[in-house]
């Protein structure tokens, strides 16, 4: 059996995906990776962990060659408001990171898992229902780097016969690792400081509406797509997948149903406002329904309810 490698292995996602994968597929056969080096133990969970910048062809292939690996699920990038603040380096490591994972994988018969985003739509694309098979003109680098991305891991797929599958995934939100600096954060921090603080200053505004997804769901839609029958599959790169949808000023009274005295205010950030604009509210995700069996487990209820209990227990241990 060859072996997986989780690039971005130790960001808000990978730290979750790592742990999955070697739960579903056994330690040994995940080898975690990032730019940044791993705690010994805790965020690497045992399994092994290589250093790799996913800008460095020779250290992506060294590595699979190594440990003979079949499948990448590529994690590494740069999240859409630090994209924003450094477009020139969001290129380099989206793009340039991507085309180098899809050329190692090519030359060694690797599948590769790419994500998407919802910053793949632009202004253009319509914001309610979003189709499976829209306008795609982002105004964002982030935007940019994850419309071209999908095209590319359709194009290897498609020109070299390459196993490419990719999500669209929404806001992500968790309680193990940080978010690692997307518009969607807020709905992450909010829960921090719920439980800290009991108030929290918004950087988007009240009625700013965006698509979310708890990380267990994440993480079983990710492993699910890539298990999927081929023969079932339409589309590729890359599914929209959808599981709740709410505004700030929704999520603080989710949280007010466990916390009455939260309280809540706005400190608008343009550019994080202007990226959420650009966003769709709701995507459709029907073409993942049919392809896959795509069906999300937690709404905006389980999911406020689970985050503050395990936040809990996190933060008081943390004290
Ligand atoms: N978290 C979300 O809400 C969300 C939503 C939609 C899509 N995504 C996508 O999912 C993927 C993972 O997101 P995340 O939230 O875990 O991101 P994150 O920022 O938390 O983690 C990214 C990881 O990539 C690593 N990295 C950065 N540059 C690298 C390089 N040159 N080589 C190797 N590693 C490098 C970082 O050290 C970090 O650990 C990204 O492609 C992101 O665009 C995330």
């Amino acid at each position: 059996m060859r072996r997986i490698l989780v690039t971005g292995a130790l960001g808000q996602i990978g730290s979750e995906l790592v742990p999955a994968l070697r739960k579903h597929y056994g330690d040994d056969r995940v080898v975690a990776s990032d730019i940044r080096t791993a705690t010994v133990g805790a965020e690497t969970d045992g399994g092994p962990f290589e250093h790799v910048d996913c800008t460095q062809f020779h250290q992506i292939q060294e590595v699979v060659r190594r440990h003979d690996v079949g499948v990448i699920y590529h994690m590494a990038a740069l999240l859409s408001a630090i994209a924003e603040e450094k477009p020139q380096v969001a290129w380099q490591v989206n793009m340039g990171g991507l085309y180098r994972m899809l050329e190692v994988a090519r030359q060694y018969r690797c599948a590769v898992f790419m994500p998407s985003s919802i910053g793949a739509f632009g202004p253009a694309t319509p914001r309610d229902g979003t189709p499976q098979d829209t306008i795609q003109r982002p105004t964002t680098m982030y935007g940019v780097t994850k419309v071209a991305g999908e095209l590319l891991c359709d194009y290897y797929a498609g020109r070299f016969g390459l196993d490419t599958r990719g999500l669209r995934l929404p806001g992500i939100i968790s309680h193990v690792a940080p978010p690692g600096g997307g518009t969607t954060d807020y709905a992450v921090d909010i829960f921090y400081q719920a439980v800290r603080y009991r108030h929290y200053s918004c950087f988007l505004r009240p009625d700013t509406c965006l698509d979310m997804m708890y990380m267990p769901d994440t993480i079983d839609a990710i492993i699910r797509v890539m298990e999927a029958d081929p023969s079932r599959l339409v589309h590729r790169n890359a599914f929209n997948v959808a599981a709740m949808n709410f505004t700030p000023e929704r999520l603080a009274d989710e949280i007010r149903v466990h916390i009455p005295d939260f309280a809540i205010d706005y400190d608008v950030d343009p550019v994080r406002q202007a990226i959420a604009d650009s966003w769709p509210r709701a995507v459709d995700d029907g073409a993942a329904r049919a392809e896959w069996d795509w069906a999300p487990h937690y709404d905006l209820a389980a999911m406020t309810a689970d985050m503050l209990e395990k936040l809990r227990v996190k933060l008081a241990r943390s004290n």
